[in-house]
Order: C-alpha cells, then structure tokens, then sequence
C-alpha cells in the first residue's frame, strides 16, 4: 500500500512552493509604493528561496543516506525532486524580476556597476543554464533516453552548481554584503552569508559522509558498504 505522505509529498511541495512565490510577490509590494523598490525586494527574495530550496533538494540524499531513520524519508526522497523544480521556479522568478527592474531603469546597469557585478551576473547565467538542464532531465524518462551514466554525470554538476551560486550571490547580492546593486540603497548585513555558508557545510559534511558510507542505525554509528553518489 503506498502511504499518502508518499502519493502526496509531490503536490505538497509544489503547493506551498506556489503559496511561498505569492507570498513574496504580495509581502515585496505590500507598504512600497515605488515599484522599482517592490522589484528589488522581489529579486532578493526570490534568490534567496531559490538558493534555499537547491541547498534543501542536495541535502535531502545524503541527509536520509547518513541517517536513515528519519521520518518520512521514503517521502522526502520521492518529493526530492519537486524541490529542485521548485528551487528552478523561483531562479526564473527572481532572474524576471531582475530583468523587469533593470530594464524600466537603464539597461547598461547590467554592466556599469563594474567588474565584480558582470562576474557577478555571468556566474549566475552559468547556474541558471545548469538548473535549467537538470530541471528538464529530471523526469525518468530523461534517464531512460539519455543512459544512466551520461544523466549521473549532468547531475553531478550540484557539486559545482552550489559554489557557483553561493559566489554570485556574495559578487551582486545586498543581503551577502560584499556588493549591491545601483538600485539597492539601504545596509547589508552578513546573515545570509555566513547561514548559507552554515548550511552548505553541512551539506558538505554529509555528502563526505554518505561518500565513506557512514550510517547511523539504530544499532551502530559506522561505516558500511560505500554508497553510490
Ligand atoms: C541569469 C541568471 C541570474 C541573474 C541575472 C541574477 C541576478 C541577480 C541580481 C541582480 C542579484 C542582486 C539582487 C539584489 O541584491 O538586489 C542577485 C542576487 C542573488 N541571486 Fe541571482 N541571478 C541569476 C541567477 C541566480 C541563480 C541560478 C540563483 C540560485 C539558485 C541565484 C540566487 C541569488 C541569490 C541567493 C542572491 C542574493 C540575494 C540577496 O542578497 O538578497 N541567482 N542575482
């Protein structure tokens, strides 16, 4: 009998990343009545649900690997993939919110900012054109059509997508605050930076972990038969 956690844990996530996207869109706007500065609140957040949700869909494996009596896990592996299409929709909301914001103002601001901002922006086209790809091979067929091992190498690419995100949000990001953006007015602070990077070595601990094939059973906390990635 398959569990309705399980048939449902799909459309769940899928709903509350549709609320989520309202939400944001709703709460920029709500008390701004300049819409460039709605943009700019909407372009962050979306980035940052985006980055939020890939981190959470690359630590679901090795999380449920290491540790595999955390509840719901059959749930979390099959919704697994709702979560990386999810995290693609916000990329695409918050990369449309940027486009919209830059083009009503000026569109050399995609590159007199300076240097740091145009890497900045190329790595973020570079992230954006990988979960693109891995967005659209997700379905099984995508397996199938492309053969296990070519689909596992284009997948492998998380492992270079996150530092590639995390430097594009520290080159153009104001809640990383190293840059802003000439639209941006207002203080960073540091938050972001240092709970991504919390978080993303974490997940690095873990993928380590799952690599050497420790487990924690109920009955030892050891190294088993090493663990495909
Ligand atoms: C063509 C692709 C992309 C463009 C043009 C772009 C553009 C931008 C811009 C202009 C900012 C600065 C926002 C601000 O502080 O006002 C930004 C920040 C950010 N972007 Fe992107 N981005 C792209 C791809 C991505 C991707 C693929 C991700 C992640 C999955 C991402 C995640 C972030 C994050 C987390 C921030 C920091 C937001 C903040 O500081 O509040 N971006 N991006």
């Amino acid at each position: 009998m398959v569990l309705w956690n399980f048939r449902w844990s799909r459309k769940v996530i899928y709903g509350g990343a549709s609320v989520a996207a309202v939400a944001i869109s709703v709460s920029a706007k709500s008390g701004q009545p300049d819409v460039g500065q709605a943009l700019v609140n909407a372009r962050q957040l979306f980035g940052l649900w985006a980055l939020a949700f890939l981190l959470a869909s690359m630590i679901l494996g090795p999380l449920t690997s290491v540790f595999p009596w955390v509840p719901l896990r059959s749930s979390f592996m099959y919704g697994r993939r709702a979560v990386g299409v999810s995290a693609l929709g916000f990329c695409i909301l918050h990369v449309l919110a940027y486009c919209w914001s830059v083009l009503r103002r000026d569109w050399r601001e995609l590159f007199t900012p300076g240097a740091l901002w145009v890497t900045g922006l190329a790595l973020g086209l570079i992230a954006l054109i990988d979960m693109l790809a891995l967005g659209v091979t997700s379905r099984d067929a995508s397996v199938k059509a492309m053969g296990g091992r070519k689909w596992k190498k284009l997948h492998r690419s998380v492992y270079w997508l996150l530092p590639v995100v995390l430097l594009h949000a520290v080159l153009v990001g104001a809640d990383f605050g190293v840059n802003h953006g000439p639209d941006v007015h207002g203080e960073a602070d540091y938050g972001c930076l240092i709970a991504f990077l919390c978080v993303s070595a974490g997940w690095m601990l873990l993928a380590i972990l799952r690599r050497r094939g420790w487990r924690w059973t109920a009955t030892a906390w050891g190294r088993g038969q090493r663990a495909p990635l």
